[in-house]
């Protein structure tokens, strides 16, 4: 049975990701920065097969080291890092307070890869990371300039990606950043035109289409490349 960890699973895609995989056979350790009723209720149906972890709040260093010292000696086929958060919609990146944009930049960007390269032994030979990007950290595609603040911060995750696979040239594992769609979540809102379950489903099935290709790649859930 394959084993999947996710980093940030109490609502949302990543809640909906821990469903899919275990609908789908796998062993999910899903964790979370704060109690999930929602999460909860997915054990009830699973059993034994989510565990869930309590708090991570991936922008605590101390919280990740010690998830890592917890997990010590465990072994996952895939890693997904799924947290992420968008502050300052609709506002000018002059209008957002300093704080927020910190607060963009350490959750969307760095601690994404400080949780992998504190997780990096935990992965599988011939296994997978995914971290969750999105289109609009696509540089090359960038033509509107909307949600500027958000895309800088996942592009710059995507930039740490890249840095994070040459720094591990030993790695065996596939590397993503994936884009999941515009989702009717909390995040994506209730205009968004894709529904969750198409999402976390299209995400999946792109897993195991990339599954041992190796390297890394900025895909979609329809396992369409985008442009760095
Ligand atoms: N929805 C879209 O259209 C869309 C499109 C492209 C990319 N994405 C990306 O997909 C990912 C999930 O988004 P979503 O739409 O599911 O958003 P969401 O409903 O707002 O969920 C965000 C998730 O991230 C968690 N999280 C945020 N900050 C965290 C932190 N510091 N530590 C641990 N967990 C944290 C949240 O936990 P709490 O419950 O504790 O807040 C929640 O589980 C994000 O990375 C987002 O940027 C979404």
């Amino acid at each position: 049975m394959k084993h999947a960890l996710i980093i940030g699973a109490s609502r949302g895609l990543g809640l909906a990701l821990a469903g899919e995989h275990l609908s789908r056979g796998w062993q999910v350790t899903a964790t979370v920065r704060a109690p999930s009723d929602e999460l909860h209720a997915v054990r009830d149906g699973f059993g034994e097969a989510l565990e869930i972890i309590a708090p991570v709040d991936i922008t605590d260093q101390e919280q990740v080291a010690g998830l890592a010292a917890y997990l010590q000696s465990q072994w996952f086929n895939l890693v997904f890092i799924n947290a992420g958060i968008l502050l300052g919609r609709g506002q000018q990146l002059t209008e957002v307070p300093e704080s927020d944009l910190n607060a963009m930049f350490l959750t969307n960007a760095i601690s994404p890869i400080r949780v992998a390269d504190q997780l990096i032994g935990n992965v599988h030979p011939g296994g997978m990371v995914v971290f969750m990007s999105s289109v609009l950290g696509s540089v090359g595609t960038n033509d509107d300039g909307r949600a500027e603040l958000y895309r800088a911060s996942k592009a710059a995750l995507n930039s740490l990606i890249r840095s994070f696979c040459a720094r591990h040239p030993q790695l065996d594992a596939t590397v993503l950043a994936m884009h999941p769609g515009v989702v009717r979540t909390a995040m994506g809102g209730p205009d968004a035109p894709l529904d969750i379950e198409t999402s976390v489903a299209g995400v999946a099935d792109t897993i195991e289409q990339r599954w041992g290709s190796g390297g890394h790649a900025f895909v979609d859930y329809r396992n369409q490349v985008i442009p760095w």
